[in-house]
């Protein structure tokens, strides 16, 4: 069983049945993403893949800060070449390959790689104090965990060069006007808001959530006929569940289904 002891730079709380949160815990830093922080956030989500009954994951920080980008002291250390072997890398990759439902709840400063990791979620719910910004380009550099690529994808060409080029933020209600986010909240209920989503979703069906996140992100990186062709091999595979029965026949018959996860 995944216990909080376990960790430094982070907490794991079953909140209940299927449903994980995580909490980024170096307020020291706000949360500033060390190598050792990432590689604590990709373990936690090996041992999520893995464990059959975690169903949804909740990332959050804390009331000031979900992360205040990566820790600056660590990367000051490196050079090209240390930032071309940065092990770091590979818990980018853990984090963007998870399989299952993850739902970022965003308070406070959101910036630089802490805003890439916020995107990296699936869902994204911020208070209204939320802060989201690219600040590489004021230290010299540029987002380098995906900024460029996701935020183009999430806000569209102007805001994502206006974020970028300016290093400037936006703020929760702009992150929300331009998609970034789906919901703001009061600060206070962001936590309870993205968990009582996750619980929904940990109870539908496991394979049919798990393909049908797939197939959004596949969408993501692909051309319309092909992201099509996706969703149809995948809606096709979901025809042979135990599942997909189950879920029709608890409709017919008036009552709530009962998932397997076969
Ligand atoms: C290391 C950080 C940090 C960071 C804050 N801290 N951000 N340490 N890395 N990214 C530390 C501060 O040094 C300080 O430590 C403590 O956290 C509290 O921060 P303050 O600056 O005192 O707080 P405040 O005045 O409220 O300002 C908050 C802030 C500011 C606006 C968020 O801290 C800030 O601008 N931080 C840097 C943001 C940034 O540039 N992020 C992008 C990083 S580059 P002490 O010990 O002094 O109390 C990046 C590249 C991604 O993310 C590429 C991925 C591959």
């Amino acid at each position: 069983h995944m216990t909080t002891e376990n960790f430094h730079t982070l907490t794991v709380e079953t909140v209940s049945a299927g449903v994980w949160l995580v909490r980024l815990n170096r307020p020291q830093a706000l949360n500033a993403l060390n190598t050792e922080l990432l590689g604590e956030l990709s373990a936690v989500l090996d041992h999520a893949e893995m464990t059959e009954d975690v169903r949804a994951l909740v990332l959050t920080g804390s009331t000031r800060a979900f992360a205040a980008g990566a820790d600056i002291n660590e990367m000051a250390a490196l050079d090209m070449v240390g930032i071309l072997n940065d092990p770091r890398q590979q818990h980018w990759q853990r984090i963007t390959r998870f399989s299952k439902p993850l739902i970022a709840a965003v308070n406070g400063f959101c910036l630089g790689g802490g805003c890439e990791l916020a995107m990296h979620a699936d869902i994204l719910i911020a208070g209204h104090d939320a802060e989201f910004g690219q600040p590489e380009i004021n230290l010299g550099i540029m987002p380098g965990a995906g900024g460029t690529q996701r935020l183009l994808r999430a806000v569209g060409k102007s805001m994502a060069m206006q974020m970028v080029l300016s290093g400037q933020p936006i703020s929760a209600q702009q992150a929300l006007q331009c998609g970034l986010v789906s919901e703001i909240t009061q600060p206070e209920m962001t936590v309870e808001r993205a968990l009582a989503l996750a619980c929904r979703i940990a109870t539908k069906a496991p394979l049919a959530v798990r393909l049908a996140k797939e197939a959004i992100l596949r969408g993501m990186d692909a051309d319309l006929s092909t992201g099509l062709r996706y969703e149809r091999q995948a809606f096709t595979l979901l025809a042979a569940t135990d599942d997909r029965n189950e879920g029709i026949a608890a409709f017919r018959e008036k009552r709530q289904p009962g998932f397997s996860g076969r």
